[in-house]
């Protein structure tokens, strides 16, 4: 039966939207006390006042950066015109084990309230994935949400999530259960932050650039191709232009997308996310994010091939990438005579529940090209997987 709608002189319609919108600086030494770029970041809508600043920096970083704590300091000194600092820059575990410790949030959340940050202060996160994530929703909460100024660390933190609109921490088992839409005041990508970087992690933040050029633009992908080697070694030109054309990308999608808070089921962003995510999980986190990304985005192409979506072409030529670039393309829980399998495709009912509604995979058509599909049949997803298990061996 429909449902009937309220008597009109019952309802009053509450509308009205909010307009967000946020800059992403590509620049080189953000930290020199000569650059404008962060100071204009954090002071951009009001120049003449001091901005209250609070700073979050990634553990990691911080010790392959020996100097980052004294660089930061002296840089705010040189922009004290604007800047304040309010307390000492406090450190973040770096990588997954911020995102999975209740206590940090609770800590960060106190030393925000013993700096007395109010809502017209800035919280500035320098650091990875993971840190980003963890401080940012601790700002994004804090006083129902003050400014954060991300610097992002790494290369999957520099060309997705860090230019995106998601926070989020870990909990009860599942990845990022908690979590905002809170865009960001401001992100500046600085790639002399990326210089310490480990090639692993270097690497596993391409696979971001690969998903984006499937999805949305084969000439990325082409890019990519052509300078795979060099992007192996993570030299410094194509680096660059990977991270602007990658993040340039990513921020086209979310804004013109026609959903950047999610409110739908189709995830193009999520393509190779729904084994991914899981992967990342069955492997205690030695799986990096974005290699677990690459060997979801090759079980989903060779799952469109099987399907006959995808041509045999187009699924080599992203299977020959991904190895050039020094990705993994196999772990354990993807072979069939492993328990693990069935965990696997336990991770298809997770996505599920973690979209709402309708299951909505993305699976590739062409490079560059995608369809959102609503069913997922388990033995070919296991055919898949064992394709990736014998291809091993070759
Ligand atoms: N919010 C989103 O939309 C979004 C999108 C994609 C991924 N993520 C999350 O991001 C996280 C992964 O982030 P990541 O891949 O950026 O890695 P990460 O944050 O896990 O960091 C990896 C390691 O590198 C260290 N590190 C960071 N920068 C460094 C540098 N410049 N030099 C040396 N070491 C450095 C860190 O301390 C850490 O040990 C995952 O938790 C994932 O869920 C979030
Ligand atoms: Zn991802």
């Amino acid at each position: 039966m429909p449902l009937a709608s309220p008597p009109e002189q019952a309802l009053y319609q509450q509308r009205f939207s909010v307009s967000y919108g946020y800059p992403v600086l590509f620049c080189s030494g953000a930290l020199e006390p000569s650059s404008e770029s962060l100071a204009w970041a954090v002071a951009r809508a009001e120049p003449d006042r001091r901005h209250p600043v609070f700073l979050v920096i990634d553990q990691g970083l911080a010790d392959a950066q020996e100097d980052l704590e004294a660089r930061v300091l002296a840089y705010v000194k040189a922009h004290a015109s604007v800047l304040e600092l309010r307390a000492d820059p406090e450190l973040l575990p770096g990588g997954e084990a911020c995102k999975h410790d209740p206590r940090l949030l609770e800590w960060l959340a106190r030393r925000f309230v013993e700096s007395k940050l109010d809502r017209h202060a800035t919280v500035i996160v320098i650091g990875g994935g993971a840190v980003l994530d963890a401080a940012g929703y601790a700002a994004s909460t804090f006083h129902r949400g003050v400014r954060t100024v991300r610097l992002p660390s790494t290369v999957l933190a520099q060309c997705d999530g860090g230019v995106g609109v998601k926070t989020g921490v870990n909990g009860h088992g599942a990845k990022n259960l908690f979590g905002t839409f809170a865009p960001p005041y401001a992100v500046v990508n600085d790639e002399l932050l990326l210089s310490t970087l480990p090639l692993r992690e270097s690497r596993a933040g391409m696979a971001e650039a690969v998903k984006v050029g499937l999805i949305r633009d084969a000439t990325l992908f082409d890019f990519l191709e052509q300078h795979a080697e060099a992007l192996s070694r993570a030299d410094r030109e194509p680096l660059r232009e990977l991270v602007r054309r990658a993040a340039t990308l990513h921020l086209a999608h979310i804004a013109g997308g026609g959903d950047p808070f999610e409110t739908g089921s189709a995830r193009p962003l999520d393509y190779g996310h729904w084994a991914a995510h899981k992967l990342e999980m069955l492997s205690g986190h030695e799986l990096r994010h974005g290699e677990a990304v690459a060997i979801g985005m090759l079980l989903d192409a060779r799952y469109a091939e099987l399907a006959g979506l995808l041509p045999t072409a187009a699924r080599a030529r992203l299977e020959a990438l991904l190895e050039r670039l020094g990705l993994p393309l196999y772990h354990p829980a993807l072979d069939a005579s492993s328990s693990e399998l069935g965990l696997l495709l336990e991770g298809l009912d997770e996505f599920r529940e973690h979209l709402g509604g309708d299951l909505s995979v993305t699976l590739l058509t062409d490079i560059g090209r995608s369809v959102e599909v609503h069913e997922m049949d388990a033995a070919r997803v296991a055919e898949a997987a064992r394709y990736l298990t014998e291809r091993r061996g070759r």
